[in-house]
Parts: structure tokens; C-alpha cells; sequence
């Protein structure tokens, strides 16, 4: 920690040197904590102790405990009930396991509870063995509070956005892609597992896949074997085929996770999903409309510029027809936020965009941006943060992002944001929706 803030120091006074006194020193990336993760692939493993637990939403009234152990032997049952230590039902769930060259994975179990009552707080336990772990359910009704932040990674600034987000009153946490950062080291998806258990074991976390997640090998190892192992998301719940896009609803709000590395073009199954699903939003239930990917369409950073560009042409206009509400995006190691936007243009019945990858990863922030500032972008700082949306009810949205002020939380930009249903948008869009959905 000394040794960090003589760094920020060094960089300050660098800096200042250069003549750009800037208010706000952007911080170093720091290192990827040490949590021992790692291990010989021919240490035995016998340890039946539930580790790296996580829940997730999965369809009206109930969520997905996931958890490993290190025993194949380990039941894959979930006892729970209303007071600690107390357990009145039980659920039994599946597992699965995977081995990527020389790693094999532990016994990864995901099994569903439920029915849950809204915004309560349950005590569960894993397989029979180890400690008790507390979850809450989200409530049934505005106000509802997400937390945001992209591109975690497990170093010393993950742990301070994780910090922060453990600190604001949150329902559900959402991820728009790149968790862990393992990159083909397998042990640091259970290292990853581990850092975010504290949180992610008490809500919802409901992730979609960024480049991160991706461990291609060509002609031996597939794609997405890890992530979809370890983070099993609702698809099969919102009638998708596949872990890599999915929706949700809670409270009032319908959140589609789309996948930026599956295809989505118009024949894709992606986008006939994505329309089937949009065809089935009834705004008068869920007023709000909110879409997560990983690579954001809207982005005045030199960093990833225009990698976007593809889905966003493919994929804009089915959404806009929808009256998206609110983007969120990651990828770019930086804060923005849009004005309402659609083919590049501020318009009223656009989306606002949010991009926001900056959990803390190894990599380092973004620092570069395209100048001018295009019209469209309303505020952007490279600074490690979280986001917070409270949904107040069908026709306000607060937004607020805090940025890692060394390792406090610091409000940066915040906004109020009215949903499109309370606009003439979605009753005059109404028409043009139903002919997009309509088509084969
Ligand atoms: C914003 O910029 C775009 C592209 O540069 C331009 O076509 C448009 O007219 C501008 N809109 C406004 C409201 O300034
Ligand atoms: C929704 O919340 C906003 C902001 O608190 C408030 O001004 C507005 O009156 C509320 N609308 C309804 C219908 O309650």
C-alpha cells in the first residue's frame, strides 16, 4: 500500500512536470491479489467444502446457487429456509465439470431454489457441509438498485470497486462482460471464484461474456467451456440456446444480455431470439427496457474504436423500434455516458449508452479519447469505478457512477433519467416494432 502511494506520487509529480495539472491523478493498474488459487494438477483433492458459491437469477421467484468442490463425491443439494441455521426445504440441482488441458476442473454444481418470496432474505447451505451463506431476493416492486461495473479481473482495484459495490444498497449486481481476466489459466477461475464469493453468494449476479471469457484453442479446446461451466445465466429459463445471451426480469425492468462474441447477424439465433424476446416485453408489467453487452456501440475512446460497429449495425435498429431505455457496455477500460442516441445521432427515442469496463482489471485504464468530443457523448473519465442504477419507479431512473478515488468512493457523474414509456416513443414506434418483429 506504502509502496502504491509513492507510485501515485511519482506519478503526480510526472505529471505536473508536464504541465497538465489535472485535479483528478489517474491511478496505476495494480497486480492481481494473490489468493492461491493455483495448484499441481496431481495434488489430490478431496475437499468437500463448498468454495466460490454465487447465485443468480433463474425465472419468477427463483435463483441458481452455484457452487464447486474440490470431492466428486459432494451432493448437489441445497438446504434453505427463512432463519439461520434453520433449513425447512431443500432443492436438489445437477452439476457438471469440464478439464482444459492439463487443469481439471472440481465438481461444479448449480441448483435451482425456489419458489422465493420477494425481497427476503434466505439462509442456505451447500451440499450438506460447510458454512451457512445468506442470500436476498429482489422485491416484486419499484425501487430496485443494480450495481454496474465491467472488466473485474481479481487485483487490488477489483477489490476496492468490490468494496464499494458491498457498500451500496444493491438488488441485483450486473456484468457486462470480462470476469475473471484467467486467460487460459484455469486456476484463476477458482482464485476469481473465490475473491467474489463474500458478494456474489448475498445477491444476484447476472454476467454476459466479454473477449475475456473466450479460451480458444484452435482445433482442441472450444470457446466458452470455462465461463459457461462456472457461470451457468437463465438462458435456458428465457427460452434461449445458448449461455451467451439470455433476459431477466425483475421488479419492473426487463434486461436482455446479449453476447458480443456470438454471432448476431440477421439470420443469426441470436437475433431471432433477440426478437422473439422483444416480442414478448409487455411495458405495462416492465416499463423499464434495459440491454447489456460487452463491446459498446457508442465510443469516443481511442481504445476499441469502431469494434462495435458490426453488431451495432446489425442490432441498433431492431432495438431502437423496441424503445431500448438504457446500453450498458464494457470492454473500454473507462467511464462514458451518452446522450439519448440512435445511428449516431442524439434522438429523443434512442438509448442513453453507458460504457463502463471499469472494474479494475490488470490491464490499466483507457486514457485516450477522440477530439472533439462527439455530440452525442455527454460525460467520459478513464478512472476505475462501479455504476449504481435505482429504478424509482415506471417513469424515473436515477444513474449515478463513482469513480475509485484512491480506494474511496467518490460520486462523479449522476443523472435522472425518464424511461421511454412515459415519451410519446414506445406508443409511436409501436407500429415499426411489430413489423421488425414480424418479419421472418
Ligand atoms: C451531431 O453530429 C452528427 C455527426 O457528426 C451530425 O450529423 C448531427 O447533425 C449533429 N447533431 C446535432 C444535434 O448537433
Ligand atoms: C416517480 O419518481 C419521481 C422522482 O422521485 C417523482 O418526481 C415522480 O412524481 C414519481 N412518479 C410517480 C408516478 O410516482
Amino acid at each position: 500500500m506504502e509502496l502504491f502511494k509513492l507510485q501515485t506520487l511519482v506519478v503526480a509529480v510526472l505529471l505536473s512536470s508536464t504541465a497538465i495539472a489535472e485535479a483528478y491523478v489517474r491511478p496505476l493498474p495494480r497486480k492481481n491479489l494473490d489468493l492461491g488459487g493455483f495448484r499441481w494438477p496431481w495434488d489430490s483433492k478431496t475437499n468437500s467444502q463448498p468454495q466460490q458459491v454465487h447465485v443468480s437469477l433463474a425465472g419468477d421467484k427463483h435463483m441458481r446457487v452455484s457452487w464447486i468442490t474440490d470431492d466428486k463425491n459432494s451432493p448437489s443439494y441445497v438446504e434453505y429456509g427463512k432463519s439461520p441455521g434453520r433449513y425447512d426445504l431443500v432443492a436438489e440441482g445437477d452439476f457438471t465439470s469440464y478439464s482444459y488441458m492439463l487443469y481439471s476442473s472440481g465438481k461444479i454444481h448449480h441448483t435451482v431454489i425456489g419458489p422465493l418470496e420477494y425481497n427476503t432474505v434466505y439462509y442456505y447451505r451447500c451440499g450438506g457441509q460447510g458454512s451457512e451463506f445468506k442470500l436476498k431476493t429482489p422485491p416484486a416492486e419499484f425501487p430496485v438498485t443494480f450495481a454496474v461495473a465491467g472488466d473485474l479481473g481479481q487485483t487490488g482495484w477489483t477489490e476496492s470497486t468490490l468494496d464499494h459495490i458491498d457498500q451500496c444498497k444493491h438488488d441485483v449486481y450486473l456484468l457486462p462482460g470480462d470476469l475473471s481476466y484467467a486467460d487460459y489459466m484455469q486456476h484463476l477461475w477458482d482464485s476469481f471464484g473465490k475473491l467474489v464469493e463474500p458478494l456474489a453468494s448475498t445477491r444476484p449476479w447476472m454476467v454476459t461474456e466479454g473477449n475475456h471469457e473466450e479460451e480458444n484453442i484452435p482445433l482442441l479446446k472450444d470457446g466458452f467451456v470455462s465461463y459457461n461451466s462456472r457461470w451457468k445465466m437463465p438462458f435456458e429459463e428465457s427460452g434461449s440456446t445458448s449461455n451467451l445471451y439470455y433476459s431477466f426480469e425483475v421488479a419492473g425492468v426487463h434486461i436482455v444480455m446479449l453476447g458480443s462474441y456470438a454471432d448476431y447477424d440477421e439470420w443469426s439465433d441470436q437475433y431471432r431470439w433477440l426478437k422473439e424476446d422483444l416480442s414478448k416485453v409487455d411495458r405495462k408489467r416492465t416499463p423499464w427496457l434495459v440491454v447489456l453487452f460487452h463491446v459498446p456501440w457508442y465510443n469516443s475512446n481511442k481504445a476499441h474504436q469502431g469494434e462495435g460497429d458490426d453488431m451495432k449495425t446489425a442490432m441498433e435498429p431492431l432495438l431502437y423500434a423496441a424503445s431500448v431505455d438504457l446500453v450498458i457496455a464494457g470492454h473500454v477500460h473507462a467511464y462514458e455516458r451518452s446522450k439519448r442516441v440512435y445511428d449516431g445521432r442524439p434522438d429523443p427515442c434512442g438509448a442513453v449508452h453507458i460504457t463502463i469496463g471499469d472494474g479494475g482489471n490488470r490491464e490499466g485504464l483507457a486514457h485516450r479519447y477522440i477530439n472533439p468530443q462527439p455530440n452525442w457523448s455527454e460525460f467520459r473519465e478513464a478512472s476505475f469505478g462501479h455504476g449504481e442504477l435505482k429504478v424509482v419507479n415506471s417513469t424515473h431512473a436515477y444513474w449515478s457512477w463513482h469513480r475509485n478515488d484512491e480506494d474511496e468512493s467518490v460520486k462523479a457523474d449522476d443523472f435522472w433519467i425518464t424511461s421511454l414509456v412515459s415519451s410519446r416513443c414506445v406508443d409511436d414506434k409501436s407500429h415499426e416494432l411489430r413489423s421488425m418483429l414480424m418479419k421472418p
